[in-house]
């Protein structure tokens, strides 16, 4: 029988070249799209090991875009809430924001004010992890209100561009590798 592994990977689809030629992206749109995948993805990512083993979690903190769709679900399967971290500009009242670099072009992140509680223990979640810009800003804004990532959560990490140096210490679980 397939694993949520199988699943998942089976439904990942690769495109050459986009959004810059010599860019390979890893959309999740065909696994999200599945009931299968969106099921298989959502245990995957809640599981103990993707919250790291024995570790409480108080709340989700999803990163935009597909941070959001991957996030509702894993707080709804975890019995949590979920925070957005957002791109600039969108949110009306902003507890923290952090520029950083991608693996094309740069960006800025936001924290909304006033939702995460001091001391809050934060499940990270995201689609994919490459340079680990963006989840290295997601987690500085966490901790710069005072809360602790746990874990940071993603579906497909991309190894040689060693994401996980710019996290530090902070636990990382990786569904697939690519
Ligand atoms: C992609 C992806 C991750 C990030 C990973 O998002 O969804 O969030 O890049 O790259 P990194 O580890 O090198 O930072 P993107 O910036 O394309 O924006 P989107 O999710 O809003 O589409
Ligand atoms: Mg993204």
């Amino acid at each position: 029988p397939a694993t949520d592994r199988d699943t998942v990977e089976r439904l990942l689809r690769d495109v050459p070249d986009f959004p810059e030629p010599g860019i390979r992206f890893w959309d999740l749109t065909p696994v999200l799209a599945d009931a299968e995948g969106l099921a298989a993805t959502t245990r995957l990512l809640s599981a103990p090991a993707a919250a790291g083993v024995d570790a409480e979690v108080d709340v989700v903190v999803g990163i935009e875009a597909r941070g959001f769709l991957l996030g509702a679900a894993v707080a709804q399967a975890l019995g949590l809430g979920i925070v957005p971290v957002r791109k600039q500009g969108k949110l009306p009242a902003v507890a923290a924001s952090r520029s950083y670099d991608l693996e094309y072009g740069s960006a800025t992140l936001e924290l909304p004010a006033d939702v995460l509680a001091p001391g809050a223990r934060v499940l990270l979640v995201d689609d994919v992890l490459a340079t680990g810009g963006t989840a290295g800003a997601a987690s500085e804004l966490v901790e710069q209100c005072g809360a602790r990532v746990v874990a940071f959560s993603v579906v497909l990490e991309l190894p040689a561009l060693h994401g996980r140096d710019r996290l530090g210490e902070r636990a990382v679980h990786a569904v697939l590798e690519r």
